[in-house]
């Protein structure tokens, strides 16, 4: 079966799971002779991939480099082609999407094995390529904003001001829209307006600004930046002193101790600082499947490419381009 892997060491020998050496793109390599995986557990279903999706910083992610070759690709739409024979909510010929576990990944391959809470039916009004646009960016949406910040998923009313950086990116664009569904004020912020400004609007974002307009804002109750670097630094200048500041950022996962280090939260000691790693979730996954169902959300894709061109377009993933949407990769 073809697959993309990252190799897990440099040319060197050094392992790439050693601190502060993290692959280059140089480093993902596609082959035709890898062997079909195949269930071995009553939780398991083998998925024939129809497609998936790149990730930006993809191989900043520490979890992706076990002691073997580990196959990339986290989202996944596609055909159940072999179930355990206990499996009574899955069967063969169903058409599902999701997402694995950010140490797993998996997806960009002809077969994948995923587990039963990883997968949900996919709506018919979905195109593979849609489908797989749409779960792991929406569900480190779901569950930044309803798990980790904390804000209720039932609301139509919400009563906060909310400051999302990176806002047109793969997860920012279902962090505008499910904190304007929630009926909180929307401050979409991105590098460029002119490039963004009606995209986010159509979004339900209530204010459009760039990331050098920070110092001059109303001061948000919940930042989720998705960007890192110095737009999650200027975050501190923007929250209120008691408010929620979260990041997902991949190359900022220890953010909070290097900002406190650095002084940037002075006077703003009471703020709730949180890194999150999303995670397969059946309950976020039916909340996005309703959204699609409903027509409040539906899955974006900029440009389609092909298993032989993944690594190109993991380099692409790094350049700011003129649309908006994921790079999905068709198997
Ligand atoms: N922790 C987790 O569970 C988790 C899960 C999935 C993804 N991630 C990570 O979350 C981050 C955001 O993911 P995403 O899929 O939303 O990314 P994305 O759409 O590719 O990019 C998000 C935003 O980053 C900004 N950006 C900054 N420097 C850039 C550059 N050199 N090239 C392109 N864009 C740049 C862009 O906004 P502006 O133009 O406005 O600056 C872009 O909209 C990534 O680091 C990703 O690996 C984390």
């Amino acid at each position: 079966m073809r697959a993309a892997r990252v190799r897990p060491t440099s040319p060197e020998g050094t392992p790439y799971s050693s601190p502060g050496n993290v692959a280059p793109s140089s480093a993902i390599e596609v082959h035709d002779d890898i062997a079909k995986p195949q269930i071995s557990k009553p939780s398991e279903l083998l998925i024939q991939v129809k497609a998936s999706t790149v990730y930006k910083d993809n191989l900043e992610w520490n979890e992706l480099y076990p002691p073997k070759h580990a196959t990339l690709g986290n989202d996944f739409s596609g055909i159940v082609a072999a179930v355990h024979e206990s499996e009574r909510n899955f069967r063969v010929g169903d058409h599902v999407y999701g997402m694995t576990h950010a140490g797993r990944g998996g997806t960009w391959a002809e077969y994948a094995i995923v587990t039963t809470e990883e997968a949900v039916r996919k709506p018919d009004s979905l195109s593979w390529e849609e489908a797989a646009a749409i779960p792991g960016s929406a569900l480190t949406a779901d569950q930044a904003l309803f798990k980790h910040v904390g804000l209720d998923s039932t609301a139509v009313n919400g009563q906060k001001r909310i400051l999302i950086t990176g806002a047109a990116g793969g997860i920012g664009t279902f962090l505008v829209q499910f904190a304007a569904l929630s009926g909180h004020h929307v401050v979409a912020a991105s590098s460029s307006n002119q490039r963004n400004e009606s995209f986010l609007r159509s979004l339900g974002a209530h204010d459009v600004v760039e990331y050098r307009d920070f110092s001059t804002l109303d001061k948000a109750d919940v930042v989720v930046d998705s960007v890192g670097a110095q737009v999650l630094a200027d975050c501190w200048r923007v929250i209120k002193p008691e408010g929620t500041l979260l990041s997902f950022d991949a190359c900022s996962w220890g953010f909070r101790e290097e900002h406190r280090k650095k002084g940037l939260n002075q006077g703003k000691e009471n703020v709730r600082a949180l890194y999150m790693i999303a995670e397969p979730s059946e309950e976020s996954m039916a909340r996005i499947s309703d959204h699609v169902t409903r027509g409040n959300i539906r899955g974006r894709v900029s440009r389609v490419v092909s298993l032989n061109e993944v690594r190109e377009a993991y380099k692409s993933a790094h350049y700011r381009g003129t649309g908006h949407g994921k790079i999905v990769v068709l198997i």
